[in-house]
C-alpha cells in the first residue's frame, strides 16, 4: 500500500511537471482527483489493511493528496497567469527570483587570514609578477644555470629566460635591490610548478616572509614561525622543524604540523608519517646578499615560503588539494 502511494506521488509529480495549457490542466485534475482517481481507489483499498497500519496509511495517503492539491494549485495559478494576456505572459504574482551572494574561496580566506597574522607582527606585503625572468626565480637565489638544485622545481617556461614563478622567493631579491635594511616583509602570491596529486596542484599559493636586520638569528625565524602556527591553528598542534636544503638559505629547514587528518597517526594525505610539510624556511644565504649588494658582515636574515593550500587542507580537513580547484559549487558553499 504505502509503495503503491509513493509510486502514485512520482507519476503525479512527473505528470505536473509537463502541464502546458488549460487542457492539461483539467485533465490532470480529472485525473488525480477526480470520482475515478487512483486515490479513491487506493482510500477503499485502506479498509482493507491490518487495522494497526491503517490510521499511518491513511495520515501518508492524506498528505500526499494535500501536499499535490497545493503544488497543483500553485502550477494551475501561474499557467493561468502566464497565458492571461496581462503582464505579456509574465506571472506578476510569482516571488521575485533571490540572487545568492558569492563568497571568498576558501584558498583566498587562508590567503587573507595569514597575512593578517604577518601584518600584526609588523611585516608589510609586497607583491610582484608571476611571470618571472630566470634571474629572480633562480639566478638571484644562488642557483646558477645548471645548478642540481634546478631538477626540484619542474618548471614552465615561457621562453628560455622567462618562466612562471615556481615560488615566491625572487621577491626576496626583488625587494633587497630596491630597499635598505632593516627590512620585514611578506609576498603573498600564485606560483606553478608541473606537478598534480592530492597534495599537489600544478598552481597554487604561497606566502614568502623575510626579514633582514642586524643580529638575526634563527631563534627569531623559530620564534615568528611558531607564533604563527600557534595563531593560525592552536597552541596545541605538534610542530617540527626538520633540517632540510635550499640554495638560497643556510642553514634550511622544512616545517611539519602534526597531521590534523588522521591525529598524526599516519594516513593517506600524511603518507602514513603522521605530519604534513607546510613551510620552507632559513637563514638567507650570504650569496643572495651579496647579490644586491647587501653586506653579509653586517646583516643577517631569515626567510621563509609557505603552502596556503597545505594550510587551507589541515585547518578545514581536507583531504585532496585538487578539490579547491574543481568548481565544485557544493564543495564551495561549504567554506
Ligand atoms: C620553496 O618553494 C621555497 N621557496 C621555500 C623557502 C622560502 C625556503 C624561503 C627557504 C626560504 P618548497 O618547494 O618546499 O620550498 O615549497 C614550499 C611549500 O609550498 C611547501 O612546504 C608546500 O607547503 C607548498 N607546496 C609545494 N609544492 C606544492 C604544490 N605543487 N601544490 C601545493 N603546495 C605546494
Amino acid at each position: 500500500m504505502e509503495e503503491a502511494l509513493q509510486q502514485l506521488k512520482g507519476d503525479a509529480l512527473a505528470d505536473l511537471d509537463v502541464l502546458k495549457n488549460a487542457d492539461d490542466i483539467e485533465q490532470f485534475r480529472i485525473k488525480y482527483f477526480g470520482r475515478k482517481s487512483p486515490f479513491s481507489g487506493l482510500m477503499r483499498e485502506l479498509g482493507k489493511v491490518a487495522k494497526d497500519d491503517r490510521p499511518r496509511l491513511g495520515q501518508l495517503a492524506n498528505s500526499i493528496k494535500k501536499d499535490l492539491q497545493d503544488l497543483f494549485d500553485e502550477k494551475r495559478r501561474s499557467l493561468v497567469a502566464a497565458h492571461s494576456g496581462d503582464g505579456d505572459g509574465v506571472d506578476l504574482s510569482l516571488p521575485g527570483r533571490t540572487q545568492a551572494n558569492g563568497k571568498l574561496h576558501p584558498v583566498t580566506q587562508i590567503m587573507e587570514e595569514v597575512c593578517g597574522i604577518f601584518e600584526g607582527l609588523g611585516f608589510t606585503v609586497a607583491e610582484g609578477p608571476d611571470i618571472e625572468t630566470d634571474f629572480y626565480n633562480f639566478e638571484a637565489l644562488n642557483i646558477p644555470p645548471h645548478h642540481p638544485a634546478r631538477d626540484m622545481h619542474d618548471t614552465f617556461y615561457v621562453d628560455d629566460s622567462i618562466l612562471l614563478r615556481t615560488h615566491t622567493s625572487p621577491m626576496q631579491a626583488r625587494v633587497m635591490e630596491t630597499q635598505e635594511p632593516p627590512l620585514k616583509v611578506i609576498a603573498p602570491g600564485k606560483v606553478y610548478r608541473c606537478d598534480s596529486d592530492i597534495t599537489h596542484t600544478p598552481m597554487f599559493h604561497q606566502v614568502e616572509g623575510f626579514l633582514v636586520d642586524k643580529k638575526v638569528s634563527f631563534a627569531d625565524l623559530k620564534g615568528v614561525l611558531s607564533v604563527f602556527i600557534a595563531k593560525m591553528f592552536d597552541d596545541s598542534i605538534p610542530i617540527r622543524f626538520r633540517p632540510s636544503f635550499f640554495p638560497f638559505t643556510e642553514p634550511s629547514a622544512e616545517v611539519d604540523i602534526g597531521c590534523v587528518m588522521c591525529g598524526s597517526k599516519g594516513c593517506r594525505v600524511c603518507k602514513q608519517t603522521g605530519w604534513l610539510e607546510i613551510l620552507g624556511a632559513g637563514m638567507i644565504d650570504p650569496e643572495v646578499f651579496k647579490k644586491v649588494n647587501y653586506d653579509p658582515d653586517v646583516y643577517s636574515g631569515f626567510a621563509f615560503g609557505l603552502g596556503i593550500e597545505r594550510i587551507a587542507m589541515l585547518k578545514y580537513g581536507i583531504n585532496d588539494i585538487r578539490l579547491y580547484y574543481e568548481n565544485d559549487l557544493r564543495f564551495l558553499r561549504q567554506f
